[in-house]
């Protein structure tokens, strides 16, 4: 066992049950049932009691959690793949390593990315028609313009927000959940996950009319893909507030760190605690280190080697890629190509 694996188990055994993203972890077990018996629902430890009544009374939605789970995970490692932090520690689920449990930057982005993943599976789930207790979303109150009608069959985003919300925000409504300032931070990042997934709602068309002329147009209002989804949050999670729990009035709220006036936005993600630069190997941080990672030789941005390496440097080595090449079509019907071999210099950070 890699020690930091180790370490991981030794230490982080004792507070497994910390996050409330602990339904990511439904991808270890959830898979080899058909989400058919209430007993399902036991397959993952560390549900609360409401998201267990859910599971219970909603068990055709387990499908779509479980799907939203592995786009989560999916999703974060795609779109952070040119950061130091890369969301690897994700695969870790239902355990999480210190990155993901301290009230940070990142957990702030995992947090919304996965209220956004719940419930635009669940939305488009009602749309294909893979759920008993949904079907199309309703048709838009906006008139249709001169040219198109409403018609067709759109994600059903209502559902998706309702269904989704009372799954990932019960943990922050269960009284045994972490404290005060961490339940607001996560509540308030699921709602900029849900934010960006109804910003990202749009008009989708199809064409009728002879021969695709297209005189007649049916449209409906269609969400767009996850990726899109974490781009926009990618963005947040760049510009991020760091906010602070503080007593105004009678109540409790998160108030920026420095510029204590101003109430947070609802649009920009929060985190409370900074984390660490993820240069160096660093359990008790949650930070893998970047050695090995590869990088940019000529990119400017995260991904060059100057920044992923942290000034450490790289080295390069040589790959060789196979590939198919002067690919020949030949009557009837079909293609030859030869192989054709390339070497790229790639750089991985010391
Ligand atoms: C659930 O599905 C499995 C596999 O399709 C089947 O064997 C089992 O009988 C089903 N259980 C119930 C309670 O319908
Ligand atoms: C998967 O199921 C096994 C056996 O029931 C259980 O011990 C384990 O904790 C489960 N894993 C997760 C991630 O829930
Ligand atoms: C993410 O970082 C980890 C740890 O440094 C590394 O092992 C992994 O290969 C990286 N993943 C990608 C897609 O670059
Ligand atoms: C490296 O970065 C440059 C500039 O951003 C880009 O055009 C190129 O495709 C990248 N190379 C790789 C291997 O990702």
């Amino acid at each position: 066992m890699d020690p930091f694996y180790l370490w991981i188990a030794l230490f982080c055994s004792g507070f497994a049950s910390g996050g409330a993203i602990q339904w990511l972890g439904l991808t270890v077990n959830g898979s080899s049932v058909a989400w058919n018996e209430s007993e399902h629902c036991n397959l993952l430890k560390g549900l609360v009691p409401d998201q267990m009544q859910l599971c219970r009374r909603n068990l055709e939605l387990m499908q779509s959690v479980l799907t939203a789970a592995k786009h989560t995970k999916h999703a974060c490692q795609m779109t952070l793949s040119d950061m130091r932090w890369n969301c690897s520690s994700i695969e870790l689920a239902p355990h999480f390593t210190p990155d993901l449990q301290k009230g940070t930057r990142e957990s702030a982005f995992v947090y919304a990315l996965a209220s956004a993943a719940i419930s635009h599976t669940i939305a488009r789930a009602c749309a294909s028609g893979e759920l008993p207790t949904c079907s199309c979303g309703a048709a838009p109150a906006e008139v249709p313009g001169p040219s198109f009608r409403w018609g067709g069959c759109g994600d059903n985003l209502r559902y998706g927000l309702q269904m989704g919300s009372a799954f990932v925000d019960a943990p922050m409504k269960s009284s045994k959940f972490g404290t005060q300032a961490t339940k607001l931070m996560n509540l308030h990042n699921n709602a900029v996950g849900r934010q960006v997934l109804m910003d990202s709602l749009e008009t989708k068309c199809k064409c009728h009319g002879v021969s695709g002329s297209c005189s007649v147009k049916t449209c409906w209002k269609g969400l767009q893909d996850l990726p899109h989804i974490a781009d926009e949050l990618k963005s947040k999670y760049l510009a991020a507030t760091r906010v602070m729990h503080r007593q105004m009035g009678t109540r409790k709220h998160l108030v920026h760190k420095e510029l204590d006036i101003r109430p947070v936005r609802e649009s920009e993600l929060v985190y409370l605690n900074s984390s660490p630069d993820y240069c160096t190997q660093n359990p008790n941080l949650g930070s893998y280190g970047t050695q090995d990672r590869l990088c940019n030789k000529t990119s400017v941005g995260s991904d060059s080697c100057n920044l992923m390496c942290c000034g450490r440097g790289y080295n390069a080595y040589t790959e060789t890629i196979v590939e198919r090449c002067q690919c020949k079509y030949h009557w009837c019907c079909y293609v030859m190509c030869k192989k054709c071999e390339r070497t790229v210099e790639r750089y991985v950070c010391k």
